[in-house]
């Protein structure tokens, strides 16, 4: 069974990426993963200093996620749009978890072997697409396999009903390809 860390990249209490992260998990269970979903509201780490990295070692928020992306096979990301890019928050996640804490530790050690998916959502017409284009980029140049399948909500303001499911079967069924492709790529990586 492939294990699968689910990151919104919103910390937001109502955030809808953290809404679609929600159907995801649910989605990625019936497909056959054992699933962590994060809500970020809950490891909240400082924003990256290299000054903070001690002697001993990575600040305690910043280990516990690096400890998840270690102990799963596969991240799915779900990640808001900010001006055209991803949110500090998601990029901060991705900076502390790239660091090693040892010198025996090799560099970029959380993110080998992974395979990541990429979903997003926004109120906008593009759902928040052009910050995949961004996620896909830096995944890529840190040794993560990245789907070539993805999924971006438009119009996300309107698309959930009051108890978190999509409206639209349509979107499901993006985001059921999406977290499927996830699973499949990931068990053949696995071995
Ligand atoms: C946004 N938003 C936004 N939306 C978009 O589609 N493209 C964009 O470039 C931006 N830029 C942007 C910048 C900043 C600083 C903020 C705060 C917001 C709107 C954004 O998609 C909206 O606030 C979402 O609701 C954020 O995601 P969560 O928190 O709902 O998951």
């Amino acid at each position: 069974m492939v294990k699968v860390l689910v990151l919104p990249g919103s910390a937001r209490r109502d955030s809808f990426n953290k809404k679609l992260a929600a159907v995801a998990a649910k989605l990625l269970t019936e497909a056959g993963a054992e699933v962590d979903l994060v809500d970020p509201a809950d490891i909240r780490m400082p924003l990256f200093d290299q000054d903070l990295e001690d002697a001993e070692g990575l600040p305690a928020p910043a280990k516990v996620l690096k400890e998840k992306f270690l102990a799963n096979d596969a991240i799915l990301f779900v990640s808001p749009e900010y001006n055209s890019s991803i949110t500090p928050l998601m990029k901060n996640m991705i900076d502390w978890v790239s660091r090693s804490e040892s010198d025996d530790e090799p560099s970029l050690a959380a993110y080998r072997g992974k395979v990541a998916g990429l979903l997003s959502a926004s109120p906008g017409a593009l759902g928040g697409l052009r910050g995949l284009v961004h996620l896909r980029s830096i995944l890529g140049n840190i040794g993560v396999t990245v789907t070539p399948k993805q999924f971006s909500l438009t119009g996300a303001s309107s698309k959930f009903t009051d108890d978190g499911s999509l409206k639209d079967s349509g979107d499901v069924k993006s985001v059921k390809a999406v977290v499927e492709a996830l699973v499949e790529t990931a068990t053949k990586l696995k071995g």
